[in-house]
């Protein structure tokens, strides 16, 4: 067919012509059948590379050149680390327009998806509303309150130019070691499916309006359950174990009707998630009955076995990195020598299709400029804080120290992540192994503290300044910011421990053996080993990766509101413990936790 040929010549009539005309009727199973002709309909336009060109996934930077968009019919562009779009969101929003505008300009004219990491909050955009990580979620457990963190995170991607979010992660963790444990909610299975379904909601909403976005739950299956928590290790688990352990969560956020689903790194009793037709194709889609799109994670291609993982079920490949040109020109040869099936292709283009039909994308494919004043407001910043304030988990508290009396006269507060929002906020975070500086828009706890102080607060960042008059000290310890790979205990990259570093356990001793009264704070985005500290103090808080709204620790701290977080994961009592927690013979449940799931105090009436 000639490329000068427009869509609306031929796609949009014909589309009439099969449906008979526009659709009237409200209802869901209506809109739905509506949908599944046009995909039909459009599905018999086209070619085997515009076919390819849908299934395929790049970046807006490297990976393609000026006109890659139209003359290799891509079908999704993802922003990740790297290159920014822009300074502002005007200027993001640019960006994608401009390379929708070179997709919509192709003979079908199917607009793109544009994809993003935005796992707590819109947190690539340097200024948007950062929430506490899913594990600060997972302790708040509170539904809507998760529903709601989704629909601002939402409307925070579409002011930036996204349509599809790779959020919410649904992992199991295991293992404490894993380096992406608090991307999940919690290693309970049941709470973990309730907090899915309220997340899938948020997001999604009523698919086609301005201000909802595609989500994905992944990754599809036992990332979090590998052996020892080695990211993209090998998960030992056998059918029932994944079935018992794993799958709830998933089948929830089918039913939720979830727009995709991404493959997970590890290897399941052997084989590559990637390339497990069994699990992706027989358990997922054929199983749970997801309609949805299987999309490949970074380099999935290269990395998990080429034309394998499409016939495994991938209907979307990430061709980042190298990967674009071997990727559509061995699916092509695949399809002509017959080791792919045409009709695997056909089903990865329906569901691409379908997804973007949802979304109201043939109609609407620019994102909604009035949406960028939203983007870290005071409503949406409210909403973030009273997530922080949820998610803190009181471990002790000692001859109620807690709650602070304002009127204490001289407070210290020690330890560089009680003034810093970057430490406060984990991976993910404006960069993807996050930052350990302020970012735009954020409150730190000190300043919190400093707001509901009636007396002298004083800062001692490094606990180097021996404030040992003070009244209290309030000692903010934990974890540097660190995603994938990078955060596994254990890994080539790191020196990283359950532990918390020599430095920080003397910040609280120092104090303590002066006689100071202690309150420590972890962040953190798992269980440490921290019983010497708990000892050695007052009280203890976990309070996870607050985000953006570090002030809203303060508020709990000082009694305008009460600790309402429970444990979303069990508390290990040594390093002994984890040594073999959760290897390859899991299933021994025999270590006793210091905390068991579900713990956390409350100030008593
Ligand atoms: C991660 C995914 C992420 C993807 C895109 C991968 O390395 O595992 O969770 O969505 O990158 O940035």
């Amino acid at each position: 067919m000639s490329s000068s040929f427009h869509k609306c010549q031929i796609f949009i009539p014909l589309i009439f012509t099969v449906i008979g005309c526009k659709n009237t009727s409200n209802s869901k199973v209506d809109k739905g059948i509506v949908i599944e002709k046009k995909v039909d309909s459009l599905l018999k336009l086209m070619t085997l590379e515009e076919k390819i060109g849908q299934m395929t996934q790049v970046r807006h930077f490297w990976d393609i050149s000026k006109d890659d968009v139209a003359t290799k019919f891509i079908g999704s562009v993802i922003h990740t680390q790297g290159i920014n779009p822009g300074e502002t969101a005007k200027e993001w929003q640019q960006k994608f327009i401009k390379l929708q505008k070179q997709a919509l300009s192709t003979r079908l004219g199917i607009p793109l998806l544009f994809g993003v990491d935005a796992v707590h909050g819109q947190n690539t955009y340097n200024g948007a509303t950062i929430f506490p990580h899913n594990i600060g979620l997972g302790a708040a457990a509170n539904e809507e309150l998760v529903e709601k963190a989704a629909r601002i995170t939402a409307i925070e991607a579409q002011a930036t130019g996204f349509n599809w979010v790779f959020s919410p992660c649904i992992a199991i963790p295991f293992n404490e070691k894993w380096g992406r444990v608090y991307e999940a909610f919690s290693e309970s299975t049941e709470l973990t499916e309730r907090l899915t379904k309220a997340s899938v909601r948020g997001h999604q909403g009523n698919l086609s309006a301005a201000n909802t976005v595609i989500a994905t739950a992944k990754h599809f299956i036992g990332d979090g359950a590998t052996d020892y928590g080695i990211e993209g290790g090998e998960t030992s688990l056998n059918a029932q174990q994944i079935e018992e352990k794993l799958l709830a969560p998933y089948k929830a956020a089918v039913k939720e009707d979830i727009g995709a689903v991404m493959a997970s790194f590890n290897t399941v009793t052997g084989t590559s998630m990637h390339a497990h037709k069994e699990l992706i194709t027989d358990a997922l889609k054929i199983g749970m009955n997801f309609k949805g799109i299987v999309v490949s994670d970074w380099k999935g291609y290269s990395r998990f076995g080429g034309n394998n993982i499409i016939n495994a079920g991938v209907d979307m490949v990430m061709a980042v990195d190298g990967d674009l040109d071997d990727f559509q020109s061995e699916v092509l040869k695949g399809v002509e020598d017959g080791s792919v099936q045409l009709s695997r292709i056909d089903d990865a283009v329906r569901r691409i299709l379908r997804q973007k039909f949802k979304l109201g994308l043939f109609e609407n494919p620019f994102p909604d400029a009035t949406l960028i004043t939203k983007i870290g407001s005071p409503d949406h910043r409210k909403v973030a804080k009273q997530a922080v304030r949820e998610s803190l988990v009181l471990l002790k508290n000692e001859n109620k120290i807690l709650p602070i009396n304002k009127a204490t006269q001289k407070i210290v507060v020690v330890g560089e992540h009680a003034d810093n929002s970057g430490l406060q906020s984990g991976g993910w975070t404006v960069n993807w192994q996050g930052t350990k500086e302020n970012y735009k828009g954020a409150t730190t706890i000190l300043k919190g503290i400093k707001k509901q102080s009636k007396g002298k607060v004083i800062y001692d960042k490094n606990a180097t300044g021996n404030h040992f008059d003070a009244d209290l000290a309030i000692i903010v310890v934990g974890e540097n910011p660190y995603a994938e790979f990078f955060g596994d205990i254990g890994h080539e990259s790191n020196q990283l421990e359950l532990t918390l570093t020599k430095e920080h356990q003397d910040y609280i001793k120092n104090y303590q053996e002066k006689g100071v009264k202690t309150v420590v704070v972890l962040i953190s985005g798992r269980p440490l080993v921290v019983a010497d500290q708990i000892n050695k103090s007052d009280a203890f808080i976990a309070a996870w990766l607050p985000g953006s709204e570090g002030d809203g620790v303060a508020e709990v701290l000082f009694g305008d509101h009460n600790f309402s977080g429970k444990l979303p994961h069990s508390w290990p009592k040594s390093v002994e413990d984890f040594n073999n927690k959760y290897g390859p013979n899991f299933w021994d449940n025999s270590i006793e936790p210091l905390y068991p799931l579900g713990f956390g105090l409350t100030y008593e009436k």
